[in-house]
Parts: structure tokens; sequence; C-alpha cells
């Protein structure tokens, strides 16, 4: 057996301190898979530790901290002083990337981040490694725990969004500030990062295109029940039209898709490909142990394997309008004519309709409809007419819904 791998730890927090304790509980197994003992040969955080020194005795720096100051500044001098880095941090690689990919380049290292995506499920390595030789063409999933326990929850219980996010604050899935996470940001970058890797081109966070769930309502989740579908936060990459387009919205799915049965603060994403069909991971997406354990497999990755390339291979454009089917309802004034005023914006719009259901009497009218896919332009200008109608009784309320039936 080879040398120990001398590992300096930066933050020992929640993940960082799980990474700590791990590192010494399977020192045996990773000796045995990589050849060489894992060792930790400095602690930093706010009050302990100093860089310079964890950086003269360590040949993989573990970067545990979180945001990207002063984690950026390590990281960089970390690479640029021959140090293989492994972080967990999503917004340090979303926004700094191609800045840190080129400086591990040239500093002949590797940067690892596979925790940094969708927790413990191994969804980076397989892009970069299993698929490298794959052209793939969409990746696409739930790739935030945190609103996928809330949606769960919603649809379980019929609870409004606010106390569906306190329990999740409760149960320690949601952070106190969650903002990040019900807004979408949290999940953009990860995709942001989750594109790069499939598409091989730069993407920045001003490229993802995302809303959140704060706008959701339980009779959204009641109705479109009723119709067969669910609702999940979804991340999409795809390639189109020439170019890319990367969002996240929240989004009904049909019961029989692969995501559509992912409940909890679970984390599952699929990458489709013509060589592959498509393949779907999932697992918990957070957690101290088991983001621990993503990053203690990139130690070994880099003890025993080669650098993937992180350098954008070509310019691909971010495609904007593409087509999509949306659910949308409309509280209505109770009278003749409304859904044929409604259908006739529709029809001028070229969007056309799947299902329709009517609810309610009276002052608890309702129109619930989904319409097939088609150019998200033409919808978004057929919602602004039926905005206008005088016979709403609120703002329409408009979801995405993915189309394809699997079964
Ligand atoms: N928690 C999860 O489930 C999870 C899942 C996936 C990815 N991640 C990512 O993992 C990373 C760490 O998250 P965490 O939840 O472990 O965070 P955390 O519990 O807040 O721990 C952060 C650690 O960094 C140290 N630190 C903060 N500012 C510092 C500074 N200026 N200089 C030196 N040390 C500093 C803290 O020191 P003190 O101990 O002195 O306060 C603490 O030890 C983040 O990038 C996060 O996005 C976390």
């Amino acid at each position: 057996m080879g040398e120990p791998v001398r590992i300096g730890l930066l933050g020992r927090g929640t993940v960082g301190g799980a990474f700590h304790d791990l590192v010494n509980e399977r020192a045996d197994a990773v000796e045995e898979a990589a050849g060489r003992r894992p060792e930790i040969v400095g602690v930093m955080r706010r009050s302990e530790g100093d860089f310079d020194r964890i950086l003269d005795d360590s040949e993989v720096v573990v970067e545990l901290i979180g945001g990207t100051d002063p984690a950026r500044n390590y990281v960089l001098r970390a690479l640029g002083a021959g140090r293989h880095v492994v972080t967990a941090n999503k917004q340090l690689i979303a926004q700094f990337g191609d800045e840190l990919f080129a400086a591990a380049r040239e500093g002949g290292v590797q940067l690892r981040f596979e925790a940094a995506v969708a927790g413990v499920v191994p969804v980076i390595r397989v892009i970069q490694e299993s698929l490298a030789a794959t052209e793939i063409t969409k990746v696409f999933g739930i790739v935030n725990g945190t609103t996928n326990f809330i949606l769960t929850e919603m649809a379980s219980t019929g609870a409004e969004y606010a106390d569906a996010l306190r329990r999740a604050q409760d149960l320690g899935y949601a952070e106190a500030d969650p903002s990040d996470d019900v807004g979408g940001a949290d999940a953009a970058a990860k995709m942001a990062i989750l594109a790069r890797l499939a598409f091989g081109t730069s993407v920045e966070l001003a490229d993802v295109a995302y809303d959140g769930i704060t706008e959701i309502k339980p009779d959204d989740i009641a109705y479109a029940k009723e119709l067969g579908l669910s609702l999940k936060l979804l991340g999409v990459a795809e390639r189109r039209d020439g170019g890319i387009s990367v969002r996240v919205f929240p989004c009904f799915l049909y019961s029989h898709h692969p995501l559509a049965p992912v409940e909890g603060p679970f984390n599952a994403v699929m990458v489709e490909a013509p060589a592959i069909t498509e393949i779907t991971m999932s697992g918990p997406g957070a957690g101290g142990v088991e983001t621990a354990s993503a990053v203690l497999g990139d130690v070994v990755s880099i003890v025993s394997g080669k650098a993937p390339v992180h350098a954008a291979r070509r310019e691909l454009e971010i495609v904007r309008d593409i087509n999509s089917a949306f659910y949308l309802h409309l509280e209505v004034a109770d009278r003749p004519g409304v859904l044929a005023s409604v259908a006739d914006v529709l029809g001028r719009n070229e969007v056309s309709v799947r299902s329709v259901v009517q609810r309610g009497l009276g002052n608890d009218a309702r129109l619930v409809m989904v319409m097939h896919e088609g150019p998200e332009s033409r919808f978004f200008s057929a919602l602004d007419e039926i905005a206008t109608l005088e016979f709403l009784r609120a703002q329409p309320r408009a979801i995405r819904v993915i189309e394809e039936e699997w079964v």
C-alpha cells in the first residue's frame, strides 16, 4: 500500500463534521479500494486552523465551507499550488466554474464536485465518465429535496404552502431562510452545472430561467390529481433547435412518468441519449452523512483516477422560446359562454386543449384545463388575453405539464 492521502479539511459543520468521522470509519475500505489510506492532516473553521499551513501539509483540499467568499479564494489558491480539490459547493462551481476549471488544468490537478448536485446520487460521475462517449440530449430531474418535500406534503395532506414549509423547517429539510430553495435558485445552480457537463458548453447562472413553488396553491394540486397529474419542481437541460435550453419550473407529470413517484426529500435525475434511451438515478439529495460519503467518493476517484475534462468544447446558444404543455386554472363567473370565450382566445393563439374539467358553482366556479404542447410564446400571449376577460374572478394560474406518457 502507498503513502497516506493527506487531506486538508476546510469547514467542519454539518458535512465537514460527517466527513471527518467518515474518513476515520472508512479508512480501511478506502485503502482497499484506492491503495492509499486517507488521513486528515489539518482542519480549518472560523475559529481554528491556518490555511497556509493546511496547504503545505496536504495533497487534497476538501472545501466544505459553502458560499463563494472566502471559499473561491481558498480553492483557487489550492489549485494554483498544485493541490487536488473536492468541494460540495454548487454556487462556487455554477458561478466560477470556468475560472476554477482553468486553474485546475493549469495546476495539472483534479477538481471534483459530485456532492454539489443531487447529494449522494452519482449523476456527475455518470455523465462525465460512464456516458463520456455518449451524445446526451437531455438531463432533467428533481434536484432540490426541500421543494420536493414541501410539494409531497401539500399533495398528501392538502396543506397550504406556508404550513408545508414550516413542517419542512421543523424536520430540518428546509433552512431558516429557505428562499434559494423555494424560489428555484438552488436548483438553477445545479442545472447550470449539469448542462455544462452534459453538453460540453459554458453555461452561466444567468442562462438558466427559473421559477419556484411559492405561488402553488393546494387546489391546483388537488384538481390536477383528478387529471392523473402530480406536481414536481423540475430542472430541465436539453438540446433544442441547435442550441440548448436550461430551465427550472414547477411542473405536472402523468403518473407513469419515472419521476412521478419520487416523494419527500429525495432527488432523482434522468439522462436521455439515443444510445442509452434513458436512465434514472435517485437517492437522498442532502444530509451530512450522505453528502460526506459523496465527498469521500471523490477523494477515492482522485487517488485512483484520471482527471475528467471540464473544458467547454463548443459554444451552444441558449434557446428561450421552446415548446411546453400547460395546465390552466381559471376562477370564473358561473354563466353561459365562459368556456366558449376562453376556447376562442386559445384557438386564435393556436393553443390546443387536451382536457377540461369544470368544477364548483356560483362563487366557486372554476375551469381547469390542460393544453397540448406548443410554443410557450403563443400560450403566454393567450394567457395575457385571458387575464383581461371580465368574467375572471382571480388571476389565471398556469403550470407547465410534461406531456410524454410513460408506460
Ligand atoms: N448540509 C447538506 O445537507 C449539504 C448537502 C449538499 C451540499 N452541501 C454543501 O456543503 C457545504 C457545507 O455545508 P454545511 O451544511 O456543512 O455548512 P455548515 O454546517 O454551515 O458548516 C460550514 C463550516 O464552514 C466553516 N466556515 C464558515 N465560514 C468560514 C470562514 N470564513 N473561514 C473558515 N471556515 C468557515 C464553519 O466554521 P465554524 O464551525 O467555526 O462555524 C463550519 O465549520 C456547502 O457548500 C453546502 O452547499 C451541504
